[in-house]
């Protein structure tokens, strides 16, 4: 059975006050019964791991990093390990998000690379995997996600198939305010299925989660698609209310 995970991508927002306001919210709003997960910005980690421990709540949600390092330690400038996201409380950890492909130049091998190095200490990689606007309007979606499963299927171990979760994020869709329909996501979802099935032996423990301008609006119609799991949320994942009516959508 795979539990529903909704997950919250801060991305580069907030402040010691802000964050400190965000995490007694999300800590005094009620469980829902699927996962949670709050992804803020590597420097204040610590911050909200402390926030979640005082009340806890580190069961009821899960502590995440946006990026890691491919690299176990050493002259990596800016970069943070997998055990030092460990050491800090990470149970998760996103890789090759869309803004990491484009501004940071994170290629499907890199994205390997890191699965596996997470893999190695026990962290538990979202994948991020989408294709842009000019690839959905040329009809090559399937074709790239195909290629961007591809790099994984060649680095990762059968056995080590159910030991990351895959998050489904069109280009198009993130910040946008535009999200693919419930019917473009499962078909999306479906084939990424089919592709877990293929290489790996535990397609139960695998989550694919869609993430695009996901908002309590649209969470509801989009959760009851067959192999939707949850969702990577950005901006609506800011607003406590938001965040938690989003969860309360997925069970
Ligand atoms: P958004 O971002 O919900 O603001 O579109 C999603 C993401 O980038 O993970």
């Amino acid at each position: 059975m795979r539990r529903p995970l909704v997950a919250g991508n801060w991305k580069m927002n907030g402040t010691v006050t802000s964050v400190e306001a965000l995490v007694t919210g999300l800590v005094s709003a009620d469980s829902p019964s699927c996962e949670l997960l709050v992804c803020p910005p590597s420097v204040f980690l610590a911050q909200v791991r402390a926030g979640l421990s005082v009340a806890g709540d580190e069961e009821k949600i899960g502590l995440g990093a946006q990026d890691v390092s491919q690299y176990e330690s050493g002259a990596f400038t800016g970069e943070n390990s997998a055990d030092m996201l460990v050491e800090f409380g990470c149970r998760y950890v996103l890789i090759g998000h869309s803004e990491r492909r484009q501004y940071h130049g994170e290629s499907d091998d890199a994205v390997a690379a890191k699965v596996e190095r997470c893999l190695a200490v026990g962290l538990r990689p979202i994948v991020c995997i989408g294709e842009t606007l000019e690839q959905r309007r040329n009809g090559s979606v399937l074709t790239i996600i195909a290629q961007q499963l591809g790099a994984l299927a060649q680095t990762v171990a059968r056995e080590d198939w159910g030991r990351f979760d895959i998050a489904y994020e069109p280009v198009w869709a993130i910040g946008t305010g535009e999200r693919a329909t419930p019917e473009q996501a499962q078909e999306v979802h479906a084939m990424v299925r089919s592709t877990i099935t293929d290489h790996g032996d535990s397609e139960d423990f695998t989550r694919i989660l869609y993430g695009g301008s996901v908002n309590d609006d649209n969470a509801k119609a989009l959760f009851e698609m067959a192999d939707i799991d949850g969702a990577l949320v950005g901006g609506a994942s800011l607003n406590v209310q938001s965040f938690m009516s989003i969860a309360e959508c997925a069970g």
